[in-house]
């Protein structure tokens, strides 16, 4: 281990990041850098006295803060005068035109107007060393350790030589950028969001301010965010370019994201009509603008014009239109998701907006139409932005009749007309049937994968073929498909690729529905899919009763002495099994041949280490993290994850984590990995 490879390193690591977060062109895989990433945070843990604040591992890992300080910014962070139309525009350059007659030669620059959260970030010596939020313009609030958490941001700028900029770096520089979360990432977010049950965000620029006013800058880190630099507030110690556009190319240079939408022009005319194109062109931006700002590119000149209240004279904001109108939602929908979660959306009156006709909108979840108190019949605000789903903002309440009604969360599946449920602490309303036909594909793919039943070859495309042809209607059926049956779904599958149908692959998948028939039934449970039960509680609770019958007559206090086991999990397995549809399903399965009891080795090995529970903490100086998983389990101890009262021993090694602290305050007894070596002596 040599400090060389240390800054080696971590350049390399702040290259692949730049390659990925900045240029959007990657150009190792994810696994290659996580192996980088490994071997930095191994030298790191054994010599932490190299560790530098741009190392990448320095981007997470702040501790939560109380409050956020309060920051006076070097220069007041301005704001824009708006321009509703082109007509706006030239009154614009004609009062600054009378102001100084240089106006008439001048050359503009248009940029996207990101709705996002305006930032300012301090470099000193190339290193990103404090950012703020604008707050009033004079005052923002601190928030380095959350932006740090932002890979497009650079901690070290990676060039500071003259010959590539021209310019020589300033020893302190602050820039400017726009926080935001792409609009296909925020969508991405609240799909998982939906499908685990929690709740949804309701736009990418409240979810974007939110997270980078979290506490924690873990919670931030978790989220998509990302950032354009447009601007230097100021600098000392160096030079930097004098116009608008070079400022732009010289911020892209030193490893700054910018937009690649920027454009420059001779005449106020040209830059109109560009910002006309992207008011058309708007869905296609992978943000939400709500405008374009167009701005004179001599910056000498902008700045002597000075500024107007908080808005500077030197440029505009042209305004797109809004895409908020009103309309009548005429009915509450209800849709069922693949992990059952019931969503309902807005059946509206059809309405035009943007160029694009809107029949419905999300409502996010139950709470929300409580919270909003929105009612089948109201008038409601609905935005539309960019590609995100259209959503509605209020129900106008003034527009209120009497004769509009109020909503329930459905008691029935609107797509298998089962009782639904409500988890205690979740936000969503479930369909927890396992062959409801709305969530069948996802149950199948479900029961089929590596950690359920590991059906090897069954596809999600043969899987939906199969239920398109009625050969699958629950996943029992898949033990009753027939050679014929999947051959034909391959086949179909294949049409498309044009491949000639594969007799041999049949055969396979067939072989493998019938090896699946004797997994241990910790596999079976888990394939069931039932709200809360992953593949390690599945093995628990397999242990603990030992077959499928046994485990579907336990209460749920019996099930709650299981470790693991809360009242929600207990509450959803009783529930689970006591559907008649399920037990339905149990039934076809059995009668499948598919009933598998507990086998001899997920039976609990026994051994000195028998009935404690360890958490690793920290890197030990001989096992890795899954050797001493192993160590533990092979002695008849267990292995977690989270340190909790029922923890019998931390075992501590170098550089641990918060685990310690948490150890410690809940008295959790603290041995090393020799301590854990003498434990497990018989
Ligand atoms: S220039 C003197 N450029 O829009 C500089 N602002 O309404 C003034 N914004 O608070 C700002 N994209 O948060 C500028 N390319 C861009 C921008 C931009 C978004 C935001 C910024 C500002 C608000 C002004």
């Amino acid at each position: 281990m040599t400090d060389s490879r240390y800054e080696e390193l971590k350049s390399q690591i702040n290259f692949h990041n730049y390659r990925y977060h900045v240029l959007d062109a990657p150009i190792i895989s994810d696994a290659e850098y996580d192996r980088l990433l490994d071997e930095l945070k191994q030298i790191e843990s054994a010599r932490p006295e190299w560790i530098t604040p741009d190392s990448p591992t320095q981007r997470a890992g702040a501790k939560p803060a109380d409050k956020f300080e309060k920051i006076r910014h070097p220069k007041p962070i301005l704001s824009l005068a708006n321009a509703f139309g082109a007509e706006d525009a030239r009154a614009w350059l004609e009062r600054i035109s009378k102001i100084d007659d240089r106006v008439e030669k001048a050359q503009f620059v248009v940029e996207p107007k990101i709705d996002g959260l305006s930032v300012v970030l301090h470099y000193r010596d190339g290193f990103f060393t404090q950012g703020a939020t604008r707050g009033d313009g004079e005052v923002g609030e601190d928030i380095t350790s959350n932006l740090k958490t932002i890979r497009a941001i650079p901690l070290k700028i990676p060039v500071a030589e003259l010959e590539v900029t021209g310019y020589k770096l300033p020893r302190y520089l602050v820039l400017r950028g726009e926080a935001f979360i792409p609009i296909k990432d925020f969508e991405t977010l609240n799909r998982k969001l939906e499908e685990a049950g929690e709740k949804t965000y309701l736009n990418p620029r409240n979810t974007a301010a939110g997270s980078l006013r979290q506490l924690d800058p873990a919670l931030t880190s978790s989220r998509p965010l990302t950032l354009l630099v447009y601007q230097i507030v100021c600098h000392e110690g160096g030079e930097v370019p004098t116009s608008q556009w070079e400022i732009l190319q010289y911020l892209k240079a030193l490893g700054f994201p910018i937009t690649d939408v920027a454009k420059r022009f001779d005449n106020l005319e040209a830059a109109i009509a560009y910002t006309e194109t992207w008011n058309k062109g708007r869905d296609s931006l992978p943000y939400e603008a709500d405008g374009m700002v167009i701005k004179l590119d001599d910056l000498k000149l902008a700045d002597e014009l000075g500024f107007v209240g908080k808005d500077p004279r030197g440029a505009v904001a042209f305004k797109f239109p809004a895409r908020e109108v009103t309309t009548t939602l005429k009915e509450i929908g209800v849709a069922v998701g693949r992990t059952g979660v019931l969503t309902p959306y807005a059946i509206l009156e059809p309405v035009e907006i943007g160029g694009v006709i809107v029949e419905r909108a999300t409502l996010h979840n139950f709470d929300f139409i409580a919270e909003k108190d929105i009612r089948a019949g109201d008038r409601v605000l609905v935005k539309r932005a960019g590609e995100v789903i259209p959503y509605i903002i209020a129900p106008v309440i003034d527009a209120r009749t009497g004769k509009e009604k109020p909503c329930q969360p459905p008691s029935k599946c609107p797509a298998c007309e089962q009782p639904v449920e409500h988890f205690e602490g979740e936000v969503a309303w479930y369909c927890v049937n396992a062959a409801c036909p709305a969530q069948l594909v996802r149950n199948v793919e479900h029961f089929v994968s590596r950690g359920a039943m590991d059906i090897v070859g069954m596809g999600i495309e043969i899987v939906k073929k199969l239920i398109e042809s009625e050969k699958i209607s629950d996943v029992a059926d898949i033990y009753t498909l027939t050679r014929e049956d999947i051959l034909d779904a391959i086949t179909k599958k294949d049409r498309k690729t044009k491949s000639a149908p594969s007799g041999k692959n049949a055969d396979n998948l067939l072989t493998a529905i019938i090896e699946s028939k004797k997994q241990p039934l910790s596999r079976l449970i888990a394939a069931l899919g039932i709200h809360g039960v992953g593949e390690v509680m599945a093995k628990d609770l397999s242990r603990a009763f030992g077959s499928l019958s046994a485990l579907s007559q336990a209460s749920a206090d019996e099930l709650q002495q299981i470790e693991g086991v809360g009242p929600n999990i207990a509450e959803s397995i009783v529930d689970w099994f006591s559907r008649k549809a399920n037990q339905n399903l149990l039934k076809k399965l059995s009668a499948a041949g598919v009933d598998p009891q507990m086998q001899k080795d997920e039976k609990k090995k026994e051994g000195a280490l028998s009935g404690l529970t360890f958490v690793v903490t920290g890197t030990l100086p001989t096992l890795s993290r899954d050797d001493a998983k192993t160590f533990i389990e092979s002695h008849g101890g267990k292995s977690t994850d989270s340190v909790s009262k029922k923890t019998s021993y931390l075992v501590l090694g170098e550089n641990p984590g918060s685990k310690f602290e948490k150890a410690k305050s809940l008295g959790v007894k603290i041995i090393d990995e020799e301590g854990l070596k003498q434990l497990a002596q018989p």
